[in-house]
């Protein structure tokens, strides 16, 4: 390839026209894909050295190209690059500046390359490192809501199914298990790491290539584990950003729910919890309102990291082998899902370093609802042997009196108790105290203060790991 005069395509000696002006300006990906400028540079300078140590470049060139692209990458980072969108995308950019910097060598760079299995293997590697930042940013998110749990260990409220009160729990209980939501997304995250680490670059077009390559050298450079084992699909493939969209969007869900749960518990009808003036915005109208935007917010981004995982989904449903232009677009989808869950994760964060429990409200929700009826029901099996079934229709029988008498269950009276199920000792009346219905869930996973306390202090070792 010479330089081309009027920065042409380098196709134009075989492509006459100008390719269609639309075209020219809707097809590019420049403004998307420079953000991989370093790994792109990364990856062609151990390229290089590859087709050195395999002696198909000599030390001169070698050195030329290296020099260039050290170059090419301080001008961008110093924003004194000339980026032209006309050449497409950052690895023509990048080919295009290297001519200009040392001449006709820089051609010798795209031997035994091709675009499609460099576009992959920069995509991997940024993929990689931004799996860990997420990981990272779930760490940070985890050890806030550790904090939060420690403080509410005996902080007593409802547990709820669908939404009624069930049983009591410990507020922590249920901090904590946000934390098993969020380390099950650093799992799924960290689980694409075996397809991340199969390295891309050798494949070239989607053929191989006929140079005596060594692609376990690439391999260990850019700190892949193994090389990809067919060509054809190595250029193909996109699983890989499947699973990191997936991951995305199922951490998103777990935003969105806590999100959906703190707006309910931050309402006037349930008042559990304030949020501090930091996360709430206002009224344009209303003088007195506070609003928890930014739990909003959260939820509704939820629907963009869904929108990203089923265009490409899309995208690739009934895409023959093996690259066409579809493919393009998995880069503007992912790095749009990684900046919103970044962003979602770290607001979160600051979400919960700043509200407050009302530990009042809470135990006087509690207190309605006839939460320890199972701890009743449980309570006749132990001590008078009775199936459960036949306790569960006894303690029925029990609430329907005292909702009949306008009382609470701790209300009652033995000799009322005793009027349905005379085989009661008063011994049962500590059984509707909150505590210890609480503490007595000592299985494990259960609610007691003893789990929590046990599991926060392993939880907080672990993240410090
Ligand atoms: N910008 C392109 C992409 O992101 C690079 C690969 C181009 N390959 C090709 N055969 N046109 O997919």
């Amino acid at each position: 390839m010479t330089k081309n005069k009027n920065n042409q395509p380098i196709w134009s000696s075989r492509i006459k026209k100008n390719s269609n002006n639309l075209f020219r300006k809707v097809g590019g990906s420049l403004d998307i894909d420079k953000r991989l400028f370093n790994e792109d540079i990364s990856a062609s300078i151990v390229h290089t050295e590859m087709l050195f140590k395999q002696k198909i470049i000599n030390f001169k060139i070698k050195n030329k190209i290296v020099w260039g692209l050290n170059r090419i990458k301080n001008e961008i980072i110093k924003k004194k690059f000339p980026f032209d969108r006309n050449l497409e995308d950052i690895h023509m950019n990048i080919e295009k500046r290297l001519f200009d910097l040392i001449g006709e060598d820089a051609g010798f760079i795209h031997t035994a390359r091709s675009r499609n299995d460099q576009v992959i293997t920069d995509f991997k590697i940024w993929l990689k490192k931004s799996t860990f930042e997420i990981t990272k940013t779930l760490d940070a998110l985890t050890s806030t809501i550790l904090k939060v749990a420690d403080k509410n260990i005996k902080t007593v409220m409802p547990g709820f199914t669908h939404l009624k009160n069930a049983q009591p729990i410990s507020f922590a209980h249920y901090m904590m298990a946000y934390v098993e939501m969020f380390k099950r997304d650093k799992k799924r995250f960290k689980n694409n790491l075996d397809a991340l680490n199969e390295n891309p670059l050798g494949v070239a077009a989607l053929s191989g290539t006929s140079f005596n390559i060594d692609r376990n050298f690439t391999t260990k450079k850019l700190n892949f584990s193994k090389p990809t084992d067919n060509s054809i699909d190595t250029v193909s493939d996109r699983d890989f950003v499947l699973d990191f969209l997936y991951a995305c969007s199922a951490c998103s869900i777990h935003i969105s729910r806590i999100a959906e749960e703190f707006i309910i518990w931050n309402s006037d009808a349930y008042n559990l919890i304030n949020l501090n003036d930091k996360i709430v915005t206002g009224s344009s109208i209303m003088p007195q309102k506070k609003n928890p935007d930014p739990l909003e917010y959260l939820r509704g981004k939820t629907g963009s990291s869904f929108g990203n995982l089923f265009s490409m989904l899309t995208i690739l449903k009934g895409l023959p082998l093996s690259y066409f232009k579809d493919l393009q677009d998995d880069k503007e989808l992912v790095f749009k899902s990684y900046d919103q869950l970044k962003i979602s994760l770290t607001l979160l964060n600051d979400i919960f370093k700043n509200f407050s429990v009302n530990k009042k409200e809470m135990l006087s929700l509690a207190n309605k609802g006839y939460l320890t009826a199972t701890d009743l029901a449980d309570y006749m099996v132990r001590e008078l042997n009775y199936p459960f079934r036949k306790s569960y229709l006894q303690t029925a029988k029990i609430i329907n009196f005292a909702e009949r008498n306008g009382k609470s269950l701790s209300d009652l009276t033995i000799n009322e108790i005793n009027k349905v199920e005379p085989k009661l000792k008063s011994d049962v009346l500590k059984i509707f105290d909150l505590n210890y219905s609480i503490n007595s869930k000592t299985s494990h996973g259960g609610t007691s203060f003893g789990n929590i306390k046990k599991m926060i202090r392993r939880y907080k070792k672990n993240n410090e790991k």
